[in-house]
């Protein structure tokens, strides 16, 4: 680190040189002492000074200069080096000058000529205590905003830190939805298509079998008038047998009653490819068209049970408004899963608000859900709507209703995980997005938006 310099700057050589020796006296080894005898030889020297690095603490300035005053030259040397003390040495008191160098050179004093040396001395201590001063709160400003950035910057390290570990749980619960999800619905999926499977066979041969049934019986039935025709009085035993089994009574229920087992059989036969769309295995595999009406259908058959009064409730009356060729490319089973889902945490909310009501309050008001499909083909987009007047959730669910594990049913009741399955399907499997609406003491509506086509 090269000295620090002492400028004197006079036009009077000899003023000059006593201030050398003056300032060399007092200020032992530690400064280098400068001097230039004119405004320009001042501004070279501390243009160079600085060049090469040299701090300097202190200019000593004459007032009255051939080529510049000294105000005006210390101006110069503030534009150059704002830090550096400034002391003027004025003739006769110039205070126009002194004013014009305390605002623009900041000086520090201004002395008159001829000055005592005692004074001098003790002025030039003091300018030089004050630099290094200044010096040292500058160079602990700099440390403190270091110091400073290095904390913003630490904290700023920790808040990403922290955003990432978030992420990295959010993916983690993600998966762990999305194995459970998996793992349900192919267990669940498996258990339905094998029933569906097995069941399948008996439907058919039951079906297939009261076709015949039906035709002998109207043969058998055409074949006793054909003898009650001809051999209008039978003997005693028969017409006793007759009488006995109520053969008129037969005639007449035996076609309705087959025509109640075709009924029930067709019904069955919906039920077993309800259950086949409703456990379609496409997980993990590619999209494809599926008409959503059917999904919705399917669900609903699976759920009729539930629909149905019990003894605490009445039955829940479902009101469907559904669009012609409801068809998006997706995957089906998840989309059912998504329905069964919705409808079932409806029918719950049903069953959680009528569980203290006696039955002349439940008929009060009907229990109704409602189903809605609506096709956008400007958008490409399908909107399901699944609405229920079962009493809606509070503020506070409704923060949480489709969190991972939030439930507000009791133990082996509720798990938690069917809204945000529910929302893992629609929004990260199908690219759609899923909003409720609740009102507490009215209800909800799940509204769903699917793209209609897979890519989009
Ligand atoms: N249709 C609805 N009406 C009222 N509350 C609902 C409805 N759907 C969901 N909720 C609330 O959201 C919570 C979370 O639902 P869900 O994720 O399916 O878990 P679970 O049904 O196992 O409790 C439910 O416990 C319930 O409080
Ligand atoms: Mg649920």
């Amino acid at each position: 680190m090269p000295k620090p310099v002492i400028l004197c700057i006079d036009d009077d050589h000899t003023i000059v040189d006593s201030l050398r020796i003056q300032l060399k006296k007092s200020l032992n080894q530690d400064y280098f002492i400068e001097t230039a005898e004119s405004g320009t030889e001042a501004l070279e020297v501390v243009t160079e000074l600085l060049e090469d690095k040299h701090t300097i603490p202190l200019v000593i300035c004459d007032y009255t200069m051939p080529d510049i005053t000294g105000d005006k030259l210390l101006h110069k040397i503030h534009d150059l080096s704002p830090r550096t003390r400034k002391i003027m040495l004025t003739g006769q008191a110039n205070l126009e000058g002194v004013a014009y160098a305390i605002q623009y050179a900041n000086l520090y004093r201004y002395m008159s000529k001829p000055w005592e040396t005692a004074d001098l001395i003790l002025t030039v201590q003091e300018a030089l205590s004050r630099y290094w001063q200044d010096e040292k709160l500058i160079q602990q400003n700099q440390q403190l905003t270091k110091m400073n950035q290095t904390l913003e910057k630490l904290n700023g390290e920790q808040a990403y830190l922290i955003e990432k570990l978030q992420e990295k749980e959010k993916i983690l619960t993600t998966t762990q939805v999305q194995l459970i999800q998996q793992e349900k619905m192919s267990s669940l999926g498996q258990l339905v298509a094998g029933v569906a499977h097995e069941i399948n066979n008996p439907i058919s041969s039951i079906t297939g079998n009261l076709f015949y049934i039906k035709n002998y019986c109207s043969d058998l039935l055409a074949l006793f008038q054909l003898y009650q025709k001809n051999y209008p009085d039978p003997i005693s035993e028969i017409r006793d047998y007759i009488e006995e089994i109520d053969l008129d009574y037969i005639s007449e229920d035996l076609p309705e009653l087959i025509h109640s087992m075709q009924q029930g059989a067709k019904l069955l036969e919906h039920i077993s490819s309800s259950m086949r769309i409703f456990s379609r295995s496409d997980y993990k595999q590619q999209k494809v068209k599926f008409d959503v009406n059917k999904g919705l259908d399917s669900t609903l058959s699976i759920l009729k049970n539930r629909i149905k009064g019990t003894p605490k409730r009445p039955e829940i009356l479902i009101t469907q408004n559904l669009c012609e060729n409801a068809s998006i490319s997706c995957f089906p089973s998840q989309i059912n899963q998504v329905f069964m889902n919705l409808l079932a945490n409806a029918i719950d909310a049903f069953d959680e608000r009528n569980q203290n009501k006696t039955s002349g309050e439940y008929t009060a008001s009907q229990d109704e859900i409602l189903i809605s499909t609506a096709l956008h083909p400007d958008t490409s987009l399908l909107e399901i709507r699944i609405k229920d007047n079962a009493g809606g959730m509070s503020e506070e669910v409704q923060q949480k209703a489709l969190e991972y594990l939030f439930t507000t049913k009791p133990l082996g009741k509720g798990t938690g995980i069917g809204l945000s399955i529910v929302k893992q399907i629609i929004e990260d499997n199908h690219h759609g997005h899923l909003s409720f609406v609740s009102n507490l003491g009215e209800g909800t509506e799940f509204i769903i938006t699917l793209p209609i086509h897979a890519d989009s």
